[in-house]
């Protein structure tokens, strides 16, 4: 298995993560990227094809015949994508679309859970037919009460409301499609859990799974916690809440009956389950959502503190070998801080050149999201624009969010915002419950 070549589908700092780690593997000669950013051009080749385009991706598979192909986001998987490569015969680490429907369907979701007994938070579903009754349901919710679009909505469609008045006024814009057009013509009604979040990612063959260090995403724009959610402003893996005696628990009342149940459903998963959890309050842990992809930023921090083969390893979960390949182990720790543009998640400018990119030192890497070379300038071009995260071999992590910090003040651009906090819940996240 040398020489190989990966097929990456995907453009954000998640796939910038993944094409690193992977260029790493020495069975790797050649990445293809798919459309990719321009942080990834030095690790491989840049294909502009739309990852959604179930034609030209087959088209482009048959052209340069890889060895494995890698879905990093959650759009091809429920477009279709992955089940399109995997007729043409080509071996693709990432669920079916059958299988994505942990993610792409949050009610199928819930009735998954409720039929397996994985913990999660009591719920309801109502289709935009039923608006009366989603409105006298609400009316009779404790508050807040989450409202959550029902489809894809780019990791924005839910909605924490702390009034009645609130939540009828989204759950009208959402069933009405104004808020997240279709994704929100169906909608569930979800009780609020309290407590710390964190992300746990297993990497699947259908039967078996390995678990990465269990990190912990900051998805408010603000400081503290404040302000409108966004795809992720920051993250650190490992994540302390998530005790060896959780880490147990997760493994057999959440991850091992989601792999058994998809399998007997006759939807077999394999890639990579992503566990969104909530841990503490008296209720223990309870999954927020499950995903069908890796996370992001959280992909930024596992993947450089996990010491194995990438590539042997996502290709024995996709052959269905995964029992039979090193795991790898997860050392020191690692902390990432995105750096967005001004306005983001609302609207911003695009655009902007970004310096210091060159200044960043050895132990730092700076995974591209929204950039794009103009020139001989980086200019920024999305919302979330760079993760800079440090690594260390020390699991000491206020060291690694001061050099993480100090990292982030030498890059400029015009407009940039950071969160100023990022992993410092890391000492109290300990005392959840
Ligand atoms: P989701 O897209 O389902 O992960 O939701 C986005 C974010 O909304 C989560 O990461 C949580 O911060 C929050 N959230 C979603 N559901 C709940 C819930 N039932 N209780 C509390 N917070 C929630
Ligand atoms: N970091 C959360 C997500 O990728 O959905």
């Amino acid at each position: 298995m040398s020489d190989a070549t990966v097929l990456l589908l995907g453009s954000g700092g998640r796939e910038h993560a993944l094409a690193w780690k992977l260029s790493q593997s020495p069975s790797v000669d050649r990445i293809i990227c798919i459309p990719g950013n321009p942080g990834m051009a030095s690790l491989g080749e840049l294909r502009s094809v739309n990852v959604e385009d179930i034609n030209a991706v087959v088209a482009l598979a048959t052209e340069v015949r890889p060895d494995l192909v890698v879905v990093g986001p959650e759009a091809p998987i429920a477009a279709g994508v992955s089940d399109a490569l995997c007729d043409a015969g080509f071996l693709v680490f990432g669920p079916s679309r059958a299988a994505g429907r942990l993610e792409w369907d949050k009610d199928f979701a819930k009735s998954f859970m409720v039929r397996h007994g994985v913990p999660t938070a009591s719920s309801k579903t109502f289709s935009a037919e039923e608006v009366d009754a989603a409105r006298e349901y609400v009316k009779g919710h404790s508050l807040p009460v989450v409202l959550k679009a029902n489809g894809l909505a780019a990791g924005k469609g839910v909605v924490i409301a702390e009034s009645i008045e609130e939540a009828l006024t989204t759950l009208d814009a959402m069933l009405s499609g104004s808020a997240f057009g279709d994704a929100g013509r169906s909608v569930v009604i979800e009780e609020f859990m309290y407590g710390e979040e964190a992300s746990v990612f297993a990497v699947v063959d259908r039967t078996h799974y390995m678990l990465f260090a269990p990190s912990q995403d900051h998805k408010r724009i603000g400081d503290g916690d404040t302000g409108p959610n966004t795809g992720g402003m920051g993250a650190y893996a490992p994540a302390p809440i998530v005790s060896d005696e959780r880490l147990q628990f997760i493994r057999e009342r959440i991850v091992e009956p989601t792999i058994r149940g998809m399998r007997e459903e006759g939807n077999p998963f394999h890639g990579c389950l992503f566990c969104g959890l909530m841990i503490g309050g008296d209720k223990g842990v309870r999954v927020v959502e499950f995903n069908s992809r890796f996370g992001d930023p959280e992909t930024q921090v596992i993947l450089p503190i996990w010491r194995g083969d990438l590539y042997k390893l996502f290709h024995a979960a996709a052959s269905g070998t995964l029992s039979t390949v090193d795991q790898g182990t997860s050392v020191g720790s690692a902390v990432c801080v995105v750096m967005a543009s001004g306005g983001y998640p609302g609207s911003y400018e695009k655009g902007k050149v970004i310096e210091g990119l060159d200044d960043v030192s050895a132990d730092t890497v700076v995974f591209h999201a929204g950039t794009k070379r103009v020139g001989d300038d980086m200019v920024t071009n999305g919302g979330r624009v760079l993760g800079v995260t440090s690594v260390s071999s020390e699991t000491d992590m206020e060291q690694t969010i001061l050099r993480a910090y100090e990292e982030v003040s030498k890059i400029t651009f015009d407009g940039a915002v950071w969160r100023h906090d990022i992993g410092a819940r890391i000492n109290t996240d300990r005392d959840t419950d």
